[in-house]
């Protein structure tokens, strides 16, 4: 897989991602999980993104890929959830970072996002400063900020940011058309989150969860011309190689579908035609659909 200046941070990246959002669930079978950590190395895939939020996650890469520490770009995102201390809290993301390293079984984190906190909290400035300080102390390599519209705008143009999370799919490209190219122009490293639209051309019925059920709407809407190609192969080629990504965050549970997206991926960029039709189909109908948290 191709390996990928990200940013200006001085880290590589695959342009093929493992999103460990789908590895919290307390039923997933462990030797499961490790087969597909270890497979994900396997296959070249060297960067794995978590976040508090995902329930089992980052003890499960602590566990697998902990021995395997100098291999792996991780990441992760924080400012809530510590026991005792109000979330998006300096004293917050300072102890977060500190809760991550230990789940995480690291000496220091590569990418550390703020998780969606919302632009009233960047202004502020103490979130951050404590985040940066994590970079300071040598935990942290890159300071990065996770979400959508006016606050990751704010995000790129402060300059304090190394990094940025963002939705880039075919259902959702707000911001493919200015905070990453504004990132791109900064030096600011681009990793793509929901990046195969959660996948929603799988199903038949319009699904409860809100975000897969905005995805499945916009999937509809856009009908778009597949002639031929495999949902899949379009989503991944599309997400991974956009302008401005330096890696596409692919969540699943499975490591045969995680080999199958990187050999998709290896294809390389789609061809212009078929991009030309996606453009079309988008400027049709999700010019103003914005980014989706
Ligand atoms: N910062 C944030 O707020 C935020 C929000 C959302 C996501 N993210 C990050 O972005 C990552 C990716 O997003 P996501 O996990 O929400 O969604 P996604 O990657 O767009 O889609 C995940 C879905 O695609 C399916 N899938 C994966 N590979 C497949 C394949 N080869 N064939 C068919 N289906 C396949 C998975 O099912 P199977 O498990 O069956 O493969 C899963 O249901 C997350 O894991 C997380 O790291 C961040």
């Amino acid at each position: 897989m191709t390996a990928r200046a990200f940013g200006r941070t001085g880290l590589v990246v695959p342009h093929v991602g493992l999103g460990a959002g789908p590895l919290g669930d307390p039923a997933l079978d462990e030797r499961e999980v490790e087969i597909l950590l270890l497979g994900a190395l396997d296959v070249g895939v060297t960067l794995v993104d978590a976040a508090r939020s995902y329930g089992l996650a980052e003890e499960r890469i602590g566990r697998h890929l902990g021995r395997h520490r100098s291999k792996v770009v991780l990441s992760t995102k924080v400012g809530y959830g510590v026991e005792g201390l109000p979330d998006w809290t300096g004293p917050c993301v300072a102890a977060g970072v500190d809760a991550a390293l230990r789940r995480l079984r690291a000496d220091w984190l590569d990418i550390v996002h703020l998780h969606s906190c919302p632009l009233e909290t960047l202004r502020r400035g103490d979130v951050l400063t404590a985040l940066l300080d994590a970079v300071v102390a040598g935990k942290v390599r890159v300071a990065a900020y996770s979400g959508e519209g006016e606050a990751l705008a704010w995000a790129v143009a402060s300059g304090a940011f190394g990094a940025v999370q963002t939705s880039v799919s075919l259902c959702d490209r707000a911001s493919l058309a200015s905070a990453i190219p504004a990132a791109r122009e900064r030096g600011v490293g681009v990793l793509a989150k929901r990046a195969l639209g959660n996948g929603v051309w799988r199903y038949g019925e319009h699904p409860s969860q809100p975000d897969l059920a905005e995805y499945w709407q916009r999937w509809r809407a856009l009908g778009l011309p597949l002639q031929g190609w495999d949902p899949l192969e379009l989503a991944v080629r599309f997400a991974a190689h956009a302008p401005g990504v330096g890696c596409a965050l692919v969540g699943t549970t499975r490591f045969e579908n995680l080999r199958r997206a990187v050999e998709l991926a290896d294809r390389g960029p789609l061809p212009p035609d078929a991009l030309a039709a996606l453009d079309e189909r988008y400027r049709a109908v999700g010019a103003a659909w914005p980014g989706v948290v």
